[in-house]
């Protein structure tokens, strides 16, 4: 019996290994996705692992199918879950349950586990994937098992079972960070009244601190997706990381809601989306160009459903990939520029080009126009509003 272990290096995980080999007697494979969460101690970690008791300890890098594969698919389809929220946890949880699944497969794994608790939506998004990709996987979720209630408990198990405790002091708040984004909950966060502090940021300056000066950025887009950034063609998690370091500099993407997690709960969280804010600007804008009323419109109803899909999980979910094709098809034409300023937290577009533009400045134009009959309208809006003449003609009778 062996299981692979999504594994972090703190406390919680360092504690779920010597937990599963007492409670399930089985070994335990310690996996590490690197997601851009900037893994700084990489070196340790394998030491570590084995000295909880893992076996072997996995690491992958999955930031460029990260970005390429899971962000950019949600960016062109303009995902965002209840009028704010830009995903970040929500994307990285498939694509590192998807590598689990993989690396299962590798040494020979009958079982996978994850240290979310019972409370979140991490867990759905895991196990979803699971069941998607190997439904013959048994899954463990220490959290919803065990009596270890918070970190006293915690410190004392590892003592008990001879685990180091991690020395790096555990923060206040609960975080996930990855290459789109930072999320920040718990503590004094919980009570949806307080302001967060100052420095509980980790991406982005206050933007009270931020330049006095604007910056001018470009954005290229190819078919809905971001590829060079002022004119430099660069690969996804390239540009993604580029525009985190600008973005931030401007104090550019915070966002601060309250949510509805799946499992019935509201929850209060803080993001920080610096790149992908810009990117989400850049691409929405250019489709002002590139698609008509009635494409935006649908898209736009999509993206709502899309956005929720992938909150609650259901990445492999045919809908979401059907939904997928269809956003791939819709944005085929959406490729061309966008200039935008960034300024103390804002980001504005100040121009949109594409050799694709349904905008016809000829057609548009104050000025005389060939092709634009203004006598042509009078017959249009009388049709158009021929059942508002209807109704109102009839009450008039009546
Ligand atoms: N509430 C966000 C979401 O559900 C962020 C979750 C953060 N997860 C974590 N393990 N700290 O996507
Ligand atoms: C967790 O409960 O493990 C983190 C928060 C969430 O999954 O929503």
């Amino acid at each position: 019996k062996k299981v692979v272990l999504a594994y972090s290096g703190g406390l919680d995980t360092s504690v779920i290994v010597p937990w599963l080999k007492e409670n399930y007697g089985c070994e335990v494979v310690c996996f590490t996705a690197d997601v851009g969460q900037g893994i700084k101690e990489l070196e340790g970690l394998e030491q570590k692992a084995k000295a909880s008791g893992a076996s072997q300890l996995v690491v992958k890098d999955l930031t460029e199918e990260f970005v390429k594969d899971f962000i950019f698919p949600c960016l062109r389809a303009g995902a965002i879950y209840e009028r704010k929220y830009l995903l970040g946890t929500s994307m990285a949880r498939p694509v590192i349950a998807k590598a689990m699944v993989d690396v299962a497969a590798e040494v020979g794994a009958d079982a996978v586990a994850h240290g979310c608790t019972g409370k979140g939506n991490d867990q759905v998004r895991f196990e979803l994937t699971f069941f998607s990709l190997n439904p013959e996987l048994k899954v463990v979720a220490p959290w919803r098992e065990w009596e270890i209630q918070g970190r006293e408990d915690a410190i004392e198990y590892a003592k008990k079972h001879n685990v180091p405790v991690p020395v790096t002091k555990k923060s206040i708040y609960s975080r996930d960070r990855n290459l789109w984004h930072l999320s920040h909950e718990g503590d004094l966060l919980e009570d949806p009244a307080n302001e967060p502090k100052k420095d509980m940021y980790m991406m982005s300056v206050d933007p009270e601190d931020a330049p006095d000066q604007p910056e001018y950025i470009e954005i290229g887009i190819e078919s809905g997706l971001p590829v060079a950034l002022n004119g430099k063609a660069l690969s996804p998690a390239t540009l993604l990381a580029e525009l985190n370091t600008i973005g931030g500099k401007h104090g550019i993407g915070r966002i601060d809601m309250v949510e509805n997690r799946l499992v019935g709960m509201k929850s209060r969280g803080v993001y920080e989306t610096p790149g992908g804010t810009i990117l989400f600007a850049a691409v929405q804008e250019l489709e002002s160009l590139t698609l008509d009323r009635e494409s935006i419109q649908v898209k736009d109803t999509l993206a709502l459903k899309y956005a929720e899909m992938v909150y609650a999980g259901r990445w492999f979910d045919p809908l979401r990939e059907s939904m997928d094709a269809f956003m791939e098809k819709i944005t085929e034409t959406t490729t061309g520029s966008v200039t935008l300023k960034l300024y103390k937290g804002s980001v504005s577009v100040t121009g949109r080009q594409s050799p694709n533009s349904l905008y016809r400045q000829d057609i548009s134009s104050f000025e005389g126009s060939e092709i634009y009959n203004q006598a042509d309208a009078a017959g249009f809006i009388r049709l158009y509003g021929l059942p508002m003449k209807i109704r109102a003609m009839l009450k008039k009778i009546s």
